[in-house]
């Protein structure tokens, strides 16, 4: 089985200001300069360029947290990817739950956007997630497989190792109630399967675990043997939380 460098990536959500930005990137910087995972930090638009410039140098990638799949055209409020390109940025979260939840994300129009970042070279961080109503009907397999397959739709089964997948159970979303490592480890594997299943190199893809992942039980979750690295939400705020996380993924 190939190795896969783990991969920590921080959601700020909306939070952090230009200036709350640029103080989290030059604590954190110190304090993870060994690592040899990849760090990746997902910032509001409006503080992306600062955290770009901040990190020149190091091994830290920068991260959108959402993109339109078309270059340009009259869609207000709205961001491309030659836009996140031109920042160089590296990488977009797509298909959060949040998003998904809150403004209508489809999974039609997640399949052009996996696309085309994957087009414009941008890394995609695409997540997926059952529900609690799902889980407790025993439908988490059928939720992930089903998001799986239409968000991927869109790229050829070889582009697949190029895409980060994050499977975030909405239950465990800012609700300190983390997956146990039972789950999180079966649903991975079991999402790791569902990528084998449709062609490409599946071993080659870094499955992430997201939902409440704290410093104290990030060690855990890492060692998992389909679990690659975490999206961490409310613990990524703190630099020094953050840095504990990246630590613990050796
Ligand atoms: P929390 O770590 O706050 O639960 O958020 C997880 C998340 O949604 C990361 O994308």
């Amino acid at each position: 089985m190939p190795e896969r460098t783990p991969y920590i990536a921080a959601n700020w959500k909306m939070h952090k200001t230009v200036a709350e930005a640029a103080e989290f990137v030059d604590a954190l910087l110190p304090r993870i300069a060994a690592t040899q995972s990849d760090v990746v930090l997902c910032a509001p638009f409006t503080a992306l360029t600062a955290v770009v410039e901040r990190r020149y140098g190091t091994a830290v990638k920068v991260a959108a947290q959402n993109m339109h799949e078309e270059d340009s055209g009259a869609f207000t409020g709205e961001v491309s990817a030659p836009m996140l390109v031109e920042l160089d940025v590296e990488a977009v979260i797509l298909g959060h739950s949040e998003r998904r939840q809150y403004f209508n994300e489809t999974d039609e129009a997640l399949a052009r956007k996996v696309a085309k970042a994957l087009t414009a070279d941008l890394e995609p961080i695409l997540c997926v997630g059952e529900s609690e109503e799902a889980r407790d009907a025993g439908e988490t397999e059928e939720v992930l497989e089903r998001q799986l397959q239409a968000d991927l739709s869109g790229i050829e089964p070889g582009q697949i190792e190029n895409v980060v997948i994050a499977y975030e159970p909405i239950w465990a979303i800012g609700t300190g109630r983390t997956a146990t490592p039972e789950q999180a480890e079966e649903t991975c594997a079991f999402i790791r399967d569902v990528l084998r299943a449709r062609g490409g190199a599946a071993d080659r893809v870094r499955i992430l675990y997201g939902g409440s992942v704290k410093p104290a039980n990030a060690a855990e979750l890492l060692s998992l043997p389909d679990i690659d690295g975490a999206l961490v939400g409310g613990a990524s705020l703190d630099a020094e939380d953050f840095a504990a996380i990246v630590e613990a993924a050796g």
